[in-house]
């Protein structure tokens, strides 16, 4: 077949990776780059995780109010009931908690709920990533999943059913970093969710993209690999001679960058903080160095390397260390990011719902076109 190459026929520049691109108003949560700050429904960041409780975040982020201690504590009794109910499922997943992949796990396994038994319902399935999650934490090591504590905070109750422990400072730290990862403006998986929802699908499938957007490394799958980073540099001195052996092998730094910031993550600043908290054995103390060396020296040689791209830790690098700190294996990590995120999915498709029209960009074809002497093109008129 005869072809010639494609005329640009849209007089618009491509966005690609939609950089710069607004597609939605959201009075959810705010992200700027260039200050370094995330407001989340009008609070910083640092006033709420490790602050206020996630059920009191998450009622603001979904209602818009400031929880009082009676919708707190009622938030709370509706995500213990729902994970019971939760728990009551995962006899139905069938292998869905079998799967290697965590994330893989999450996507069968939330895939099961459906709108008519609650899968509409954010509650529903912020109990269900909750629980699903911790019961794939245990399949993975062998072990029987834990029954729900309705009574407990919905963190608290999260790191129990994993990991079977019963520690309160793990558990607030488990509880900060959720509410710090709860939300942050058109992320690849929040998009991911938005465009689901904007065809008029239902909770559970947008969530499940918001799952599978969230899988991948340059999302939410980086603070394994900032650990395999750290236990590959060993000890401070390292870090500058292995940091330069990565870079010069073409591959990037985990944990570093951002699409948005030009300035240190701020939700970097709110983990370091529960990763200090956390730092009380020795042990512990030693990984927090090391971290915060590690992360001094990438940035310097980042920065020697584009002065221009300004390249500083992200939300992932801290993570990896207060997740580690907890107890959680690292294949839980991505996982547990959805335990938190999927609160913000919810609240997104939900405004999606409310606000938006169908989420449909063009792409811009660069391929050959049929020719003038084609047949084939002449035979369609
Ligand atoms: N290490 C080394 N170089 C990096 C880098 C990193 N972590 N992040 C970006 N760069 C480089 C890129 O190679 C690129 O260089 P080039 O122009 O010579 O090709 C330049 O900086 C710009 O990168 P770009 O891909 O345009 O940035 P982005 O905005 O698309 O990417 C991330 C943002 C997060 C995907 C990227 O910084 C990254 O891959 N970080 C590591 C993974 C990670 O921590 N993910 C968690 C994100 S919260």
């Amino acid at each position: 077949m005869s072809t010639t190459p494609s005329p640009a026929p849209l007089p618009l520049p491509t966005a690609n990776g939609l950089e710069g691109v607004v597609v939605a108003d959201t009075e959810l949560s705010a992200v700027d780059g260039e200050a370094g700050s995330l407001i989340l429904r009008g609070r910083p960041v640092e006033a709420l995780a490790g602050v206020s409780s996630l059920e009191a975040i998450a009622h603001l982020l979904w209602t818009g109010e400031e929880a009082d201690p009676a919708a707190e504590a009622a938030l709370r009794r509706r995500l213990g009931e729902a994970r019971v109910a939760a728990f009551a499922r995962l006899p139905a997943l069938g292998d869905a908690l079998q799967a290697a992949h965590g994330m893989d796990a999450l996507r069968a396994a939330l895939s099961h709920l459906s709108a008519p038994d609650g899968g509409g319902d954010p509650i529903a399935v912020t109990a269900a990533t909750a629980t699903f999650a911790a019961a794939w934490i245990r399949a993975r090591a062998g072990l029987a999943p834990i029954a729900p504590d309705p009574a407990r905070p919905h963190a608290e109750d999260y790191l129990r059913m994993a990991l079977g422990t019963d520690d309160a400072a793990a558990a607030r730290a488990v509880d900060a970093y959720l509410a710090t990862v709860i939300d942050h403006g058109m992320n690849a998986s929040t998009f991911a969710a938005r465009v689901v929802a904007s065809t008029g699908s239902d909770l559970v499938s947008a969530v499940v993209a918001g799952v599978a957007a969230l899988k991948g490394p340059l999302h939410g799958g980086a603070p394994g690999p900032v650990l395999d980073m750290l236990d590959a540099i060993g000890e401070p001195a390292r870090a500058d001679a292995w940091l330069r052996a990565e870079l010069a092998a073409g591959r990037r730094i985990m944990g570093m960058g951002h699409r948005i910031y030009r300035v240190r993550d701020p939700r970097a600043a709110v983990l370091e903080r529960q990763a200090t908290l956390l730092a009380a054995a020795p042990a512990r103390q030693e990984r927090l160095a090391l971290a915060r060396a590690v992360e001094a020296r990438a940035e310097a040689i980042l920065g020697e390397r584009r002065p221009e791209r300004r390249l500083r830790a992200n939300v992932e690098f801290y993570t990896a260390i207060v997740l580690e700190a907890v107890g959680l294996p690292r294949e839980a990590f991505s996982p547990t990011f959805a335990v938190g995120r999927v609160i913000g999915w919810c609240a997104h498709v939900d405004e999606q719902r409310r606000r938006g029209r169908l989420i449909r960009p063009r792409a811009r074809y660069v391929g050959p076109r049929p020719g003038a002497a084609d047949p084939g093109a002449a035979a369609c008129g």
